[in-house]
């Protein structure tokens, strides 16, 4: 993007060093997955937020936030590598597309004190069939009086697990144990932040044991896990197929948040998960650009608040392009991906490091990367895919700074 200016969602940002959106990343914005209600992404949505059913839901805030929002507001320090350019879309310097939900906890907080946030986020990242440089999570929170907490949290979790005898067992561990690598906050009562930790790992193991229903019986195992929002932390896994997954992040909401949100006397804890990922294994969706999919025989197969398997539809041939360049000191992967996104769109099914070496004597490296194209839903001809090719070589001359072998 070369202009002086960029608008997205009716709003007009100047441009400077950082910036670094697309036109074809910008798109997405309007998009939206999460609030078509036959969508797999909103059909997740609403499942999951049945299990938090007096909880706020906030499903509309714009992507565009800014880099106090996304990440100073949640104690991310000035050198966290989240912040780099390679890793996250800027607008420039101060305004970027959000990274996650966590961007909105501070606003949501010092309104509620149970809350749902569900949007889409933007990370630069690698292209293979599990990521795509756009995907959609969902962030909960819930606060309590620090002083009756141990309390209301006995009562709240013991009221729970009478009225949800039949919703089956889940096998867990779930004793908390502190560690100095994931400690407790200086300034929490120990009683009441273990209260805490219960009703968080209590109240996210329903969810799954609901949203996986289908599992006879379902493992979820709890791993210690650092963000800088929240301590202790932990990300919760489930085994699916013979495979941990990972899905969620979660822990005790740093004091320091719920100040600035103007409730000190409370505390609570927070997760965010990812609704691809879950929505991958439930409806056993094949690829993630499928999300995206605007073909009739993707959309038509899915009704609201029904988990159902995917049906594939043929897959179509794949087109496969090798290309070969000089790097130099300032190359980073997703800035190749970046081009590769934006020249090719969907289309782009996978990009692999095939091969890299460093000539004897002129120590310069040498990378090949092969692409994988291939359409969801028609042919390519090797002709499009050839002009596509021969675009990426232009761009990446031009934007890089490499030299093509
Ligand atoms: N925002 C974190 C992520 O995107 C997830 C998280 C949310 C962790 C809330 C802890 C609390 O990975």
């Amino acid at each position: 993007i070369t202009s002086e200016s960029i608008t997205v969602g009716g709003k007009t940002y100047a441009t400077d060093t950082f910036t670094n959106v697309t036109p074809t990343i910008l798109e997405k914005t309007t998009r939206q997955l999460h609030l078509i209600p036959s969508h797999p992404i909103a059909i997740i949505k609403d499942l999951i937020s049945t299990s938090f059913p007096d909880f706020k839901h906030y499903d509309k805030f714009s992507p565009v936030v800014t880099t106090k929002e996304n990440f100073d507001d949640l104690c991310f320090s000035d050198d966290h590598p989240g912040r780099a350019v390679t890793d996250t879309y800027y607008l420039n310097e101060k305004i970027m597309l959000r990274t996650h939900t966590s961007a909105h906890q501070l606003q949501a907080m010092t309104e509620s004190d149970k809350l749902l946030v569900t949007a889409d986020v933007y990370r630069r990242d690698e292209i293979d069939a599990s990521h795509y440089p756009v995907f959609h999570q969902m962030e909960g929170a819930q606060l309590f009086d620090t002083k009756t907490a141990v309390e209301d949290i006995r009562k709240s979790i013991a009221a729970d697990l009478a009225s949800s005898g039949a919703s089956g067992s889940i096998n867990t561990t779930d004793t908390t144990v502190i560690t100095p690598e994931n400690p407790k906050q200086d300034c929490h009562d120990e009683a009441a932040m273990l209260a805490v930790a219960d009703h968080l790992k209590h109240s996210l193991n329903m969810m799954v044991r609901r949203l996986f229903a289908h599992e006879k019986d379902l493992q979820v195992r709890w791993i210690e896990a650092q963000f800088p929002f929240t301590s202790p932390s932990w990300e919760m896994e489930i085994l699916y197929q013979g495979k941990w997954l990972e899905v969620l992040g979660s822990g005790v909401i740093k004091q320091d948040i719920l100040k600035n949100a103007g409730k000190p006397d409370k505390i609570g804890w927070a997760f965010g998960l990812g609704l691809e990922r879950l929505a991958l294994v439930l409806f056993g969706i094949p690829d993630i650009r499928l999300f995206w999919s605007q073909d009739e025989r993707f959309l038509r197969q899915f009704e609201p608040s029904q988990i159902q398997k995917f049906k594939p539809f043929s897959k179509y041939p794949a087109c496969i392009k090798d290309i070969s360049f000089w790097s130099n000191e300032n190359f980073h992967e997703n800035n190749f991906c970046e081009i590769v996104r934006d020249v090719a769109g969907d289309i782009a099914e996978d990009v692999q490091l095939l091969d890299e070496f460093v000539h004897p004597k002129t120590k310069k490296r040498s990378v090949c990367y092969r692409i994988n194209y291939r359409s969801m839903d028609r042919n390519v001809t090797n002709v499009e895919i050839n002009e596509i090719q021969e675009k990426l070589r232009e761009e990446v001359v031009k934007r890089l700074k490499v030299e093509l072998r």
